[in-house]
């Protein structure tokens, strides 16, 4: 079949396969440029297959040589149908780490689950024994509770309505958006989805059945940004989430002080994925940065933001944090002459000077790149099998 991008709103409908494999095979490449590290060494990745957890999977393996798990969520080709992009990115990561001889295993359910906790539970005590470090990167719209409540995570401002620009992308237009405040109820259900709860309820079920190492390292991934986002990010209802999150990480440490365990929340820098596409104002933001970061050579993509996470923040001689659990590589997107720059754009954009003030054309790059497409080295014209099997996967029944 011959794969083309097919968009609608913020998702691609179709992925190549080809193309995540080579995107998987450059991440790889870029690590292993990099001087190996000193990473844990059994890792349990819970959001695996795209974006900072994809990444954080990649770097623990080609760059520490770790054992790894992922829990991911994603789905294999059928029919006319391609996989999803994760799907194509497991199958290829795990076929890399196989060549060099790396373990890697992959549970395919939903996260939030018993069902997946006891399955992922069950490989650690066969396979591995216990885990030492496990990273929560979940991004995800909604959670099913154990009783089968389905609880959602809205995208919105708190308080009063929030007014300010945004971009429409697929017209390249800048124009007015006004979000309406999440009600309490919304806040609520944000908080359930992507603050700490499943996290904790993770770690927990690991230590209670014995399969997390004593001085476990766990870290789960977070966004505070400039004040210029504040009321749709930091201030708005998933801001809830992670200033949640972040309290459940100080608990965690505080709680399981007899086994050693660590808890940390990084503060990632702002980036293309499918889960911050979905946010509004903050893409406008996000390509007036990227003109900014990479006209200042300070750009980074997910695994490069990993790679130092990990190597000069979490497994160094001690964790770099600021003050308690919180570790920062959105430093370099904090910055003030960053700022100073982004603010000064954001004050004149409009559809006219667009091009001129933000990177559009790098926004859209990434955003094909997630799902295989934009790809150099990749032949698009040629006609490829979309099916492809993860060798190890478990599906959740
Ligand atoms: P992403 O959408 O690229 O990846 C999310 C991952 O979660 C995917 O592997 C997906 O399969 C998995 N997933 C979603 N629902 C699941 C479920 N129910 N069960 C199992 N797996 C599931 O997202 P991204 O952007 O990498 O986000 C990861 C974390 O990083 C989030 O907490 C996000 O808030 C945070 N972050 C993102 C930033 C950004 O600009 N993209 C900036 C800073 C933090």
């Amino acid at each position: 079949m011959i794969v083309e991008p097919k968009v609608r709103g913020f998702i691609c409908t179709t992925a190549h396969k080809e193309g995540c494999r080579e995107n998987v095979k450059q991440q790889i490449e870029y690590v292993k440029s990099k001087p190996k590290m000193n990473s844990g060494k059994r890792v349990l990745v819970i959001g695996a297959s795209a974006g900072y957890g994809l990444a954080s999977r990649i770097t623990a393996a080609f760059s520490g040589g770790a054992k790894t798990l992922g829990v991911i969520f994603d789905k294999p080709a059928s029919g006319k149908k391609t996989a999803s992009a994760g799907w194509y990115n497991t199958a290829a990561f795990e076929e890399f780490a196989r060549a060099e001889g790396l373990y890697a295993k992959t549970v395919n359910g939903d996260a939030f689950s018993e069902t997946v906790k006891e399955q992922v539970i069950e490989l650690i005590r066969e396979d591995l024994g216990t885990v030492d470090t496990v990273i929560y990167s979940l991004a995800a719209p909604r959670r099913t509770m154990p009783d089968g409540e389905v609880v959602s995570s809205v995208l919105k401002t708190t308080g009063e309505p929030y007014t300010n620009k945004t971009i429409d992308l697929a017209s390249r237009t800048v124009v007015p958006v006004t979000i309406e405040p999440a009600t309490p109820e919304e806040i609520v259900g944000t908080v359930k989805v992507m603050g700490g709860e499943d996290w904790k309820d993770w770690i927990y079920a690991l230590s209670d059945s014995g399969v997390l190492a004593e001085n476990a390292v766990t870290v789960a991934y977070s966004y505070i940004g400039p004040e210029l986002t504040h009321p749709m990010y930091y201030n708005g209802s998933i801001g809830a989430a992670k200033k949640h999150l972040y309290e459940t990480a100080k608990d965690m440490t505080e709680e399981m002080s007899d086994i050693g365990l660590s808890a940390y929340v990084s503060m990632n820098k702002a980036l293309v994925t499918q889960a911050s596409s979905a946010i509004p104002v903050v893409p406008l933001y996000t390509a007036i940065l990227y003109r900014v970061m990479k006209e200042m050579n300070l750009h980074e993509g997910c695994i490069e933001q990993i790679y130092r996470l990990f190597s000069e923040k979490l497994y160094g001689e001690t964790p770099v944090t600021d003050g308690e659990c919180l570790l920062r590589v959105d430093d370099w997107e904090l910055r003030e002459d960053v700022q100073k720059a982004v603010s000064e754009a954001w004050e004149k954009i409009t559809t006219e000077n667009l091009d001129s003030l933000s990177d559009v054309d790098g926004y859209w790059e990434d955003f094909y790149r997630m799902f295989g497409f934009g790809i150099e080295s990749v032949d698009y014209a040629k006609d490829i099998e979309t099916e492809v099997g993860i060798p190890s996967i478990i599906i959740e029944e």
